[in-house]
């Protein structure tokens, strides 16, 4: 006899899993022969440059890498980190306590929250936003409030409208600029008025910055930690993933806050055993090298950017051009539904996209596109989308 199998709360509370039903119309599509333009994932079609490849091919054979790395990370990957937010943001970091190796930035947001959530405390949880905020909230038995990102708030937060009894309850709050899915951008205003609410209610700034160098038209994306008071309440997530083509590669940092830094250490101590040197040391070459694969990377995404939003934009949809990140976040008619819409567009055009109500419910009114694809599959996702009738 097999034995009963039931799954933990913490599973069962996970929101279903909407994307399912377009990965079968994705799957239909294909089926039946149909030459389907995938818009919907965030993960750069682009190679890693090859002096990254190099670096990791040539540690890979030396056995001193192939045992247990350290948890917190090697120390000269953490010195890399700290020289490149020196460099690119004039902030100061101690390595040795103030910069820890995260496996991806996934694993830092899923952890955070067990390292400082007791079952039923509240964390801050944008909506729209990346899924893993609330899944990690959820893992530490904390209860989500969500902040709606609102286009009349150039979709940022609206600190004042979070109840003080909520505000006082908190213990954590993430944010993300430049930020998936709206693509929107903060400037440093918006961190001061961070920084001021956390250290009001004490809680515990998380800013992801995973897109904080996949930027366009010169724009430069602030660091929250060059703030002032940043320090005292919080950390960042960085990533290379996005920057350097290094999605499948799982290596990113968390800087900031000694203390909340050692938190997230202690969780990861206990859970994990620490990132392949060899890839600590393809990251390091990655931060310490010139950033012109970066630049030519960032030329590449606005040229698609501007083709698949001037085409929108041609055909009367309601879109902006974004100044970060890959992601085109498009209004759709009130008509619709955002779930509507995209198996619309895949039934009438086949192209993938996501929607917006899969990001948190106000993110409804919205779809998601990314630039992920060459600039003549745009092109011809443009000409597919002026047939398509809403
Ligand atoms: C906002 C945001 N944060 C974090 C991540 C995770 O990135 P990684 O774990 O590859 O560093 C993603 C990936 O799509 C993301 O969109």
């Amino acid at each position: 006899m097999s034995l009963n199998v039931t799954f933990a709360d913490r599973l069962t509370k996970m929101p279903p899993y909407l994307f399912a039903a377009i990965d079968e119309m994705k799957a239909e599509a294909k089926r039946a022969g149909k030459d389907v333009i995938n818009l919907g994932v965030g993960d750069p079609d682009l190679p890693t440059p090859p002096h990254i490849i190099k670096r990791l091919q040539e540690t890979a054979t030396d056995p001193a890498n192939h045992q247990y790395p350290s948890y917190t990370g090697m120390m000269d990957f953490r010195k890399s980190m700290a020289a490149y937010y020196k460099r690119t943001r004039n902030v100061e970091l101690d390595a040795s306590k103030q910069v820890l190796t995260l496996i991806g930035s996934k694993e830092g947001v899923g952890h955070i929250p067990l390292a400082f959530i007791n079952p039923g405390d509240t964390v801050l949880v944008p909506d729209p936003g990346y899924p893993v905020y609330g899944a990690g909230t959820t893992f530490a038995n904390g209860e989500q409030y969500l902040m709606p990102l609102l286009k009349e708030n150039g979709f940022l937060p609206d600190l004042d409208a979070i109840p003080s009894d909520v505000a006082s309850k908190a213990k954590l709050m993430f944010i993300n600029y430049p930020n998936n899915p709206t693509a929107a951008c903060c400037d440093m205003s918006f961190f001061s008025k961070v920084v001021d609410f956390a250290k009001e209610y004490n809680i515990i700034v998380v800013h992801d910055a995973a897109y904080a160098d996949v930027t366009f038209d010169g724009y430069h994306a602030p660091s929250f930690l060059e703030t002032p008071g940043a320090l005292d309440v919080g950390i960042e997530l960085y990533s290379l993933s996005k920057t350097y083509n290094m999605t499948g590669w799982r290596i990113a940092a968390a800087l900031g806050n000694a203390d909340i830094v050692s938190g997230l250490g202690k969780v990861k101590t206990n859970l994990d055993s620490g990132a392949f040197q060899p890839i600590q040391y393809a990251g390091m070459t990655a931060l310490d090298s010139g950033q012109e694969c970066v630049t030519e990377n960032n030329r590449i995404y606005e040229e698609r950017r501007d083709i698949l939003v001037e085409g929108l934009q041609r055909l009367g949809w309601n879109v902006e051009k974004p100044k970060a990140t890959f992601y085109i976040w498009i209004e759709i008619p009130k008509s619709i539904t955002s779930t509507d819409m995209t198996a619309l567009l895949i039934k009438e055009s086949a192209i993938v996209t996501t929607p917006g109500v899969g990001f948190g419910k106000h993110g409804e009114g919205y779809i998601r596109m990314t630039v992920t694809t060459s600039k003549d599959r745009l092109i011809e996702a443009v000409e597919r989308m002026a047939k398509v009738s809403v």
